[in-house]
Parts: C-alpha cells; sequence; structure tokens
C-alpha cells in the first residue's frame, strides 16, 4: 500500500509538526496549505530537520474543483490528515461565514472526494472546547459536547458530526476525530513552531513575546477562580508529542486496528496547570522576570480543563512524554530564534 498522506494546512503550527514525524517514519508526504497563516520558509525547516522536502502544492482548499484535480492527480494518497482551518476565536465571532466556509465547506469537499475514492483514512483537527466547562475533571471523551462559545468552536462540534454521519453509511471509509487540549512548544531543534500573526490568542506567545519585549505586559484574566492560586487551569501538551499522536492515529486506521469505522480521542498530558504556573514555569527555564498584572476575568473562560488520557494511552498506545518546563523552554528557544532574525 502506498504511503502517500495528505496534510492539509502542513506549513502551519501543528501541520509542520506532524510533517516531520511522518516524514520520520517513513510516510511520503503531500502539504497543501494557501499560506493564509504560514510561510513557505517552513519548508527549509522541514527539510533541514528531516533531510526530506515534502510535495507542496499551493492552493485554497475552497475552491472546489482544485480539491478535485488534487484527487484526480494524487490517486495513491492513502490518508488524509486535515488541519487547514481558521482558528481565531474573536475572528469567528466577527466573521462567522468565514469559519463556515473555511472550515465546514472544506470538510465537506475532502470528504466528498475520500468517500468517492473508496478506502480512505481520514484524521481530523478537533478541539477541547467541544466539551465547554465540562462538569467533572478529568474530562473524557465520554462528557457531553456542551453548547459552543464561538462559531470557531462550533466548527469542530459540527465537523465531527460530519464526520460521524458520512462515516455511518460508508463503511470504507475511516475516521479518527483528535480532540487537542492546549499545544504548545517547538522542534527542539528550533527549525520550526509556532508563528503567531498579529497579538497572539493564545497564552504561551503571549508570553514569549512579551519576554522578549515584543508586548509591554500580559494580562491574567481573573485570579479569584475556585482553583489553587485562583487562575484558569488548561491542559497543556507539547506540540511534538502531539504530532506524534497523529502518526499513531493515522497507523491505527492504515492497519486496521480501529475497533470502528469513526472514533475520538483526547490528546493531552493529562496534568492541569494554572495560569501562574506556566508564568513561573517560563521564568524558571528563560531566567526572565515576566511583566504581568492581574486583570478582571475575561467573559466566557472556561475554569479548567485536563484531559483524561486513557484512551489515547492504552487504545492509540501513545503517551505525551514532555513536561510543561520543556515545552516552555522550546517556546522561548523559538521566540529568540525568530526575533533575532
Ligand atoms: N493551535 C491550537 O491551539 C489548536 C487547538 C485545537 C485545535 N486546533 C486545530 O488544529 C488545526 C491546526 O491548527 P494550527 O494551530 O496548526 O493552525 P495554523 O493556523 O498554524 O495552521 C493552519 C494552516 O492551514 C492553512 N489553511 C487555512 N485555511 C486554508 C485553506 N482554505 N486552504 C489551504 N490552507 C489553509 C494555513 O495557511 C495554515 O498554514 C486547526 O484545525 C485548528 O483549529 C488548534
Amino acid at each position: 500500500m502506498s504511503k502517500k498522506i495528505l496534510v492539509t494546512g502542513g506549513l502551519g503550527f501543528i501541520g509542520s509538526h506532524t510533517v516531520v514525524e511522518l516524514q520520520n517514519e517513513g510516510f511520503e508526504v503531500v502539504i497543501v496549505d494557501n499560506l493564509s497563516n504560514s510561510s513557505e520558509a517552513v519548508l527549509d525547516g522541514i527539510v533541514a530537520i528531516t533531510g526530506k522536502k515534502p510535495i507542496f502544492e499551493k492552493f485554497d482548499l475552497r475552491e472546489k474543483k482544485k480539491v478535485q484535480d488534487f484527487f484526480q492527480k494524487h490517486t495513491d494518497i492513502t490518508g488524509v490528515i486535515h488541519f487547514a482551518a481558521s482558528k481565531a476565536v474573536g475572528e469567528s465571532v466577527e466573521n462567522p461565514l468565514l469559519y463556515y466556509e473555511n472550515n465546514l465547506g472544506v470538510l465537506v469537499y475532502l470528504l466528498q472526494e475520500l468517500t468517492q475514492k473508496g478506502e480512505a483514512n481520514f484524521i481530523f483537527s478537533s478541539s477541547c472546547t467541544v466539551y465547554g466547562q465540562a462538569d467533572e475533571l478529568p474530562i473524557t471523551e465520554d462528557a457531553p459536547v456542551k453548547p459552543a462559545e464561538s462559531p470557531y468552536g462550533n466548527t469542530k462540534q459540527v465537523g465531527e458530526e460530519i464526520i460521524k454521519d458520512t462515516c455511518k453509511v460508508n463503511p470504507q471509509l475511516k475516521a479518527i476525530a483528535l480532540r487537542y487540549f492546549n499545544p504548545i512548544g517547538a522542534h527542539a531543534s528550533v527549525e520550526i513552531g509556532e508563528l503567531p500573526t498579529g497579538v497572539p490568542q493564545n497564552l504561551v506567545p503571549f508570553i514569549t513575546q512579551t519576554g522578549i519585549g515584543l508586548r509591554e505586559q500580559l494580562s491574567v484574566f481573573g485570579d479569584d477562580y475556585p482553583t489553587n492560586d485562583g487562575t484558569c487551569i488548561r491542559d497543556y501538551i507539547h506540540v511534538v508529542d502531539l504530532a506524534k499522536a497523529h502518526v499513531a492515529a493515522l497507523q491505527r486506521l492504515i492497519t486496521e486496528k480501529n475497533d470502528t469505522n469513526y472514533e475520538i480521542f483526547n490528546l493531552g498530558t493529562g496534568k492541569g496547570s494554572s495560569v501562574l504556573e506556566v508564568i513561573n514555569s517560563f521564568e524558571k527555564v528563560s531566567g526572565e522576570k515576566l511583566n504581568y498584572r492581574i486583570a478582571p476575568r475575561r467573559e466566557g473562560d472556561v475554569i479548567q480543563a485536563y484531559a483524561d488520557t486513557r484512551r489515547a494511552n492504552e487504545v492509540l498506545g501513545w503517551k505525551a512524554k514532555s513536561s510543561l518546563d520543556e515545552a516552555m523552554s522550546s517556546a522561548w528557544q523559538w521566540e529568540k530564534k525568530v526575533r533575532s532574525k
């Protein structure tokens, strides 16, 4: 069987790290990316790490005809890992149709092609955002999906439903939805990492950009939550660990180890860290003092979310290995490299 895998959004943050792990495991990778949130220079980083250049096709997956042409050309694709999406929560509130078109329209186009192909393996980037504020911690995959707080969150919920419904009537299609907790960090080589455009939406790039002096101050939204130190708790997972989970998920489908043709796995470390713990970790590994202040609570913030990882550990045979300090250290090395250019 061919080992050719389509990675949509393969030049983005999680996609690029996954391409590296796929190539390390002997897969042949074809990346499709429109560079809307990435740069072609990421390819150089991938080559520097793996010594192999993936095939790269630059086009916008919202162009249905181009998606059709792509599958006509690459008839030997055996798996698709679908990262390409828009991911800024605030922007999704401002421009919901962009999010529904890019995150759901494209998903439909890909599934239309795959269901025509016959046998196909599909991995979908979902998110712990589907759980909202879960009633029980750690969060298992069986926790109820809560009403989405934003159009972005809704695209992940509806995306999962679209895949589930499609799998139900297409037994030859095998799919896994991976619900990521909070991916952070960069590759140890410092050749690839996260490249947020504009003001970072996530905590860790905001911390490293503040540490390097690009942002003046970090606001910690609320220190009076019912947690150990009053700040919100998340499950931060090193992006390389996350990338490896995609290879494990793909292998599961290719080797037909899957129990049903649509499965869901949480991807996290199982450990929650508070905002202040993340700041402390940053200060420890960087030797820098971070300029931050406590600000009022922010609307819509979940108080605590961390994964029950047993299903991924036991069924997928994958476990996150890196500590928060290791992930923070890699994020800091990456920030220093990016800003020194
Ligand atoms: N980073 C996170 O915190 C996080 C958490 C949970 C889920 N996710 C999901 O994981 C996936 C990858 O996230 P990321 O952080 O790597 O994002 P990213 O923005 O770094 O990567 C997405 C890539 O897709 C490309 N892209 C977007 N729309 C496209 C289109 N129409 N055609 C072709 N290419 C397109 C972008 O140029 C970019 O390179 C997304 O689906 C995201 O929603 C991310």
